[in-house]
């Protein structure tokens, strides 16, 4: 038997967006890291986000502020110890990333002075967002991948899927992962003192999706394989205004147009969101999603509109430079037309359960990013607050692992990955059927609205799919696809499981047969030893 190409480093990394990549720069003076991506090192939700990143830099804005506002989107869920730790260590992340040179938006003040240009978002009760014209992601993502790529303790590894973490016999603490090589079609295996998932999230297990394809919650899946417990799954954010053109599939309208003055309009160019919350179109956006489906539903509508063309054109090519240019290269002048949008699968508010040094149940492992649940979105993320809390939970982890790793021992020798039962496949058309129909009931029962019959529908197909595509894992070698598709099946399993287990409508998850809102509620948490199946 050959033997498996192995790996050895102080701290692996999976995952390449704002979480992954902060971590490293800020551990790769003192210790040897590895990053692991799965697409180029660019390609995360983190490359398009638009809209900005939230934090108090305005004199009459506060941390309290802050804090109160995402308590309120969160509706009665957040942990407010990890709003609070968020919202203060919010400033201390964005001077560090400026200080990689993030170039933020920047202005001329009366008296002379540069400030930051903030924009405004729903559920913000001040203009707290710092921003990068209307390509934020693309800015800090660029910037990172070039500071990485300077970092001589920094090994890069493109083109790699993490298969499953190795956590020791008694599952107590974590020594590595299992990786396939994309290019070299063959699994190998790293070792590691630390390990951070940092995969960012699981909305492609919906059909319409605003993520780009690497979100496919495999860091959810593979830390609940490993043991780790998970929390918060059924709050899957749907972002209102997603682009409506067949040329242009996945295309995010940031929620920044409506803080800078953009309408929602029905197809007869009526405003509609004044009938449904009295911050109209700032109001958060679970309230503007379902108000959109609603409408839609009602009218038997497709769409409906975003009208931005009431602003001066010079305005407008200011700050959404990104949106005008991608809607033209459709045939749509958002300076005279409004732009269809509908809603679309945005952010899994959810993840693996982590405490304020993002550690996991499992020793030596940790969760930052979109893959984690810190406890700061509760049942509604508000706007802007993720980027936010990739940079400080990774700042955080990374303090954790520099102050444990002297005394941290090395991973004994790991097990080799077994080929040898397994041959390749002989009938791809079993994954992509499964897929295909895998995202479509759970956009069609697990949405925006839900019912408790449709969420049994749901767990019924999922349970089939899952025989189906174990016994395909146990036979056929590994591929990007089936990886990824055992992962989604995963977390769809715990999206419904979930959402069964909430007997109420809160923040994200609506559920007709449970309208109301509980006068006390606490967060849903699996845990992999009580599902255990026989
Ligand atoms: P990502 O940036 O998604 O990176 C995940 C990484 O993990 C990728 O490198 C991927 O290759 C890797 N990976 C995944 N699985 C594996 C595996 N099995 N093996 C190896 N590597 C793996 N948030 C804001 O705060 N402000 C915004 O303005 C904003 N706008 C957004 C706009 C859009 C269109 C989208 C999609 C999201 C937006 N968000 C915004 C949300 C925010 O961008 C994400 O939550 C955040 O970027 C997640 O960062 P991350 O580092 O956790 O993951
Ligand atoms: C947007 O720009 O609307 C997205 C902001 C976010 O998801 O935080």
């Amino acid at each position: 038997m050959t033997l498996q190409k192995e790996y050895l480093c102080d701290v692996l990394i999976i995952g390449s967006g704002a979480a992954g990549l902060s971590m490293a720069l800020q551990l790769a003076d003192q210790a040897k890291v590895m990053v692991l991506s799965k697409g180029v090192l660019r390609e995360g939700s983190t490359l398009y986000a638009q809209g900005g990143i939230a934090a108090v830099f305005d004199e009459n804005d506060s941390i309290a502020s802050h804090v109160n506002d995402t308590l309120i989107a969160g509706a009665g869920l957040c942990d407010e110890t990890a709003v609070r730790y968020t919202a203060e260590h919010a400033r201390e992340a964005m001077q560090w990333l400026i200080q990689q040179g993030v170039p933020f938006d920047q202005y001329q003040d009366q008296d002379g002075s540069m400030k930051y240009h903030l924009t405004r978002e729903g559920g913000h009760s001040h203009r707290r967002i710092l921003h990068a014209a209307d390509a934020t992601g693309q800015a800090v993502q660029s910037t990172l991948v070039e500071q990485v790529k300077r970092h001589a303790n920094i090994q890069l590894l493109e083109h790699y899927n993490a298969i499953d973490l190795i956590p020791s016999p008694d599952k107590k603490r974590c020594h590595g992962a299992y990786i396939w090589s994309q290019q070299q079609r063959r699994v190998e295996v790293v070792s590691a003192r630390f390990v951070a998932m940092a995969t960012g999230g699981a909305s492609k297990v919906y059909l319409y999706t605003s993520n780009p394809d690497v979100a496919s919650g495999d860091g959810i899946a593979m830390a609940w394989r490993a043991g780790c417990r998970v929390a918060n799954m059924e709050f899957n954010q749907f972002h209102p205004t997603s682009l409506y053109h067949p040329d242009a599939p996945n295309f995010l309208i940031t929620e920044a147009m409506r803080g800078e003055g953009a309408y929602l309009r029905r197809p007869d160019g009526s405003r509609f969101m004044p009938d449904f919350d009295e911050r109209a179109e700032l109001a958060p956006r679970d309230i503007v999603a379902r108000a959109i489906d609603y409408e839609m539903k009602r009218l038997g509508a497709n769409c409906v509109y975003l009208d931005i063309s009431h602003q001066p054109k010079d305005f407008i090519l200011e700050h959404f430079p990104t949106i005008y240019a991608k809607c033209l290269s459709v045939g749509l002048d958002i300076t005279k037309e409004p732009i269809p949008v509908v809603p679309a699968a945005h952010y899994t508010c959810g993840g693996v359960v982590v405490n304020l040094n993002s550690q996991t149940d499992i020793a030596n492992l940790y969760a930052i990013g979109e893959v984690a649940y810190t406890g700061l979105h509760g049942a509604n993320r508000m706007a802007s607050n993720s980027l936010l809390e990739c940079v400080v939970f990774a700042q955080a982890a990374a303090r954790h692992i520099l102050s444990e790793l002297p005394h941290a021992s090395p991973p004994p020798p790991l097990p080799q990955w077994d080929e040898s039962r397994v041959s390749d496949s002989d009938e791809e058309i079993v994954i992509t059927h499964n897929w295909h129909e895998l995202r479509l009931f759970m956009w069609d029962y697990v949405g925006i609205v839900r019912t408790d019959k449709r969420l049994q529908r749901a767990l019924h197909r999922v349970e089939l799919l899952q025989q189906e595509i174990h016994e395909y894992y146990s036979h056929f070698k590994v591929s990007n696809n089936l990886l990824e598709l055992r992962n989604l099946v995963m977390v769809a399993e715990l999206i419904i499981r979930s959402a069964l287990q909430r007997k109420e409508s809160r923040g994200l998850h609506y559920n007709l047969d449970y309208p109301n809102t509980l006068p006390d509620s606490q967060a849903t948490i699996l845990s992999p030893r009580a599902l255990a199946k026989p």
